[in-house]
């Protein structure tokens, strides 16, 4: 069930900032911002200012879009669920096809900007963070396309429920580190990413994976992600002839709902919902339902936290949801009421997998499964002339052991943490 902002935040004060104090740059209201180390923030406005230098650049823009539309196979169709729509007996549902795209979900779209602009930056390295494995394998697709080293992240928890994503990552070329710390889960991947980063920005870029972390890297992912909604907006003035009523997609650090969402924002009578992780039972990993705001991987925004500011264990059977904050210009979409965020549990999101399979013969991520109970239930209060428009985020090919053997994400045999010197090297054909 689709529920809507809970109620159970509590608008408690920031959590303390690691470094130096946030900087008004990159803000979205009081949210955003940059505290890293003082190490980083050269790197950080060398970052900004070659994204910068891109966007006046028609050479990158012409060779981005050449490969958007050649490797990764832009535009992505968008698609009226004529089944799914039936059985919500309501509004009209249209699905914008992300899970079409070369490596099976959007993150391809960042991965590919972000790579462009490492090499205009003349790096040699990609580091990357990942959760559900899309966010690198799209980084290790990138990577071996432009001929550039890759690093990838990824909590040893997240690596046993996405195995296929991480034999593809090490097909590609990539080096997988296991990260054994905290819960073994995304927000530790960021962390460890991060770190790497701080150590290698010489020769190494971060591509972050969503609209998270230090000020630019929230502006960047969107702007790159920005296509998904600009495709979407054209697609639905051509098929219905006027825009969506409603616009919903899943939130974990909330890029592909950010780039949906982008070309909405304006139209006031557009409603948008951002779909977060209801988990089962506990506390979730739903951040703008069950945090409040605080300090986490170089931004402030909401933030799962205990009393004492400590970040607990999130839950969500979808990995790539499983992430204790989510990204600042969220976090000022709420508070301004831009847009209106609830969750979907893991019970609900599997029932809306094994629908969409039943009804329009395709198969999402458990990420975007998530976006799909919560448009049957908005399209069900609506009419037969109410369009809804869902970001269909992903594939779910990576999700069919989870689907199909059980519901939970800890009982696949994660590797013994003595194993991680073997894993570490085995990822690495080089
Ligand atoms: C298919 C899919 N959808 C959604 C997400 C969540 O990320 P974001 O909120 O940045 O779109 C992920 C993350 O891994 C994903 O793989």
């Amino acid at each position: 069930m689709y529920r809507e902002n809970e109620g159970r935040e509590t608008s408690g004060a920031v959590g303390p900032a690691a470094g130096t104090a946030g900087r008004s740059a990159g803000r979205y209201g009081r949210f955003g911002g940059q505290y890293v180390a003082e190490t980083l923030v050269e790197p950080l406005a060398e970052l900004e200012r070659a994204f910068v230098s891109c966007g006046q650049d028609a050479a990158f823009a012409a060779e981005l879009a050449r490969l958007l539309s050649t490797h990764v196979g832009r535009p992505t169709p968008l698609y009226f669920a004529a089944g799914l729509s039936a059985h919500a007996g309501g509004g009209r549902i249209y699905l914008k096809r992300e899970d079409l795209t070369h490596t099976g979900a959007h993150k391809i779209n960042n991965a590919l900007g972000q790579g462009l602009l490492a090499r205009f930056m003349g790096k040699t390295r990609l580091v990357a963070d990942t959760g559900a494995g899309q966010h690198g394998v799209a980084t290790a697709t990138v990577a071996r396309l432009l001929g550039l080293a890759c690093t990838i992240y990824m909590g040893r928890v997240d690596m046993a429920r996405q195995r296929s994503n991480v034999e593809r990552m090490q097909l590609l070329g990539a080096t997988v580190v296991p990260v054994d710390e905290g819960t073994a889960t995304l927000k530790d991947a960021v962390a460890a990413a991060l770190q790497d980063w701080t150590a290698s920005f010489g020769h190494s870029h971060l591509l972050l994976g969503s609209v998270v972390g230090p000020h630019p890297f929230p502006a960047i992912v969107r702007h790159f992600q920005a296509v998904i909604g600009e495709e979407a907006r054209r697609q639905i003035l051509a098929a219905e002839a006027r825009l969506p009523d409603e616009a919903i997609a899943c939130v974990g650090g909330g890029s592909n709902a950010a780039g949906l969402f982008s070309a909405f924002l304006d139209d006031a009578a557009v409603r948008l919902f951002g779909v977060q992780a209801g988990g089962s039972g506990g506390v979730g990993s739903a951040a703008l339902s069950c945090g409040r705001p605080g300090v986490l991987h170089g931004m402030e925004t909401f933030v799962i936290q205990d009393a004492a500011g400590l970040v607990p264990a999130t839950h969500s059977i979808a990995a790539g949801l499983d992430y204790p904050a989510v990204g600042p210009e969220h976090s000022h979409w709420k508070e301004t009421g831009r847009v209106r965020y609830g969750t979907v549990d893991d019970g609900a999101a599997l029932h809306a997998f094994r629908l969409l399979v039943q009804t329009e013969g395709i198969m999402p991520a458990l990420e975007s499964a998530h976006a799909v109970a919560a448009a049957v239930e908005r399209a069900r209060a609506l009419g037969p002339d109410d369009v809804v428009l869902v970001g269909l985020s992903g594939r779910g090919e990576k999700d069919l052991r989870t689907v199909l053997y059980g519901d939970t994400d800890r009982g696949f045999g994660v590797p013994r943490v003595e194993d991680r010197s073997r894993a570490r090297s085995s990822g690495d054909p080089r």
